[in-house]
């Protein structure tokens, strides 16, 4: 469904990317892994057009999208949960989700959004400022769902919540997988990552120096957390 390959993105000076290859299939959810700063941001970016690769291929479905504008992108099916949320906090809950949706929901109703969060239903006349943290993210997710993406790009949606909500943060990913969606999920929380995803890579210095099944990931973990992922 989406494959990236070969991604060189700048900073100005700055070599961000250094040549970003992975590639994630229809319905699966594929987490990416790495320390503070190694690139996992500047990759959803790149995909998403907000910070253009200079080189590389972003293939969606059959269409090289790369270098496109953002706005093209989304419309093409792309849907970004961006790190720190970034839901208007003077607008209600419904008011967010109505901003986002270009044209009407096919699948992704707002009233089906409603269902998948009881708790934003609830609350669905409260202003974005309101919410608590768990509550921000979860229309964070309703905002990216209402324009019925191809893919879901979410980056560290577990920042900052409480173990409780991380786990219910689980359980919606793993419903929309269910559900066919197919997700890119930037995280640092491990037990997150490993409760949804299908396929792990591990990113260090603007490349992905690992790739593998959940499974495999699992068996081989102690040795990968310590050559990549601790600090
Ligand atoms: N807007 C920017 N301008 C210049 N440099 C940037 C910018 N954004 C990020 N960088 C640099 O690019 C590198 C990669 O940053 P990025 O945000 O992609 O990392 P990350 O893996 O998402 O880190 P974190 O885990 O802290 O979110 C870092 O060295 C960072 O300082
Ligand atoms: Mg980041």
């Amino acid at each position: 469904m989406l494959n990236v390959s070969g991604l060189h993105t700048f900073y100005g000076p700055g070599h961000i990317l250094q040549g970003v290859d992975l590639e994630i299939k229809q319905g699966q959810v594929a987490a990416v892994l790495g320390r503070n700063g190694v690139g996992k941001t500047t990759t959803v970016r790149s995909i998403m057009g907000i910070a253009p690769p200079k080189e590389g291929r972003v293939v969606l479905g059959g269409t090289d999208i790369a270098g496109w504008p953002s706005h093209k992108i989304a419309r093409a099916g792309v849907a970004y949960v961006p790190e720190g949320r970034m839901i208007f906090p003077d607008l209600t809950v419904v008011e967010n989700i109505e901003v986002a949706q270009r044209v009407r929901a096919q699948k992704w109703t707002i009233e089906r959004l409603f269902e998948l969060f009881p708790a934003l239903a609830e609350r669905r006349t409260n202003k974005g400022s309101q919410l608590s943290g768990g509550e921000q993210q979860m229309l964070a997710v309703a905002r990216a769902l209402v324009t019925d993406p191809k893919v879901m790009l979410l980056d560290e949606p577990s920042q900052g919540l409480a173990p409780l909500v991380v786990r219910e943060l689980a359980n919606v990913i793993t419903r929309l997988r269910d559900e066919g969606v197919t997700m890119l999920l930037v995280e640092q929380n491990l037990k997150l990552a490993e409760a949804v995803a299908d396929t792990v890579y591990i990113m260090v210095k603007g490349r992905m120096v690992y790739d593998a099944s959940l499974e495999r990931f699992i068996e081989e973990q102690d040795k990968v957390k310590s050559k990549y992922l601790t600090l």
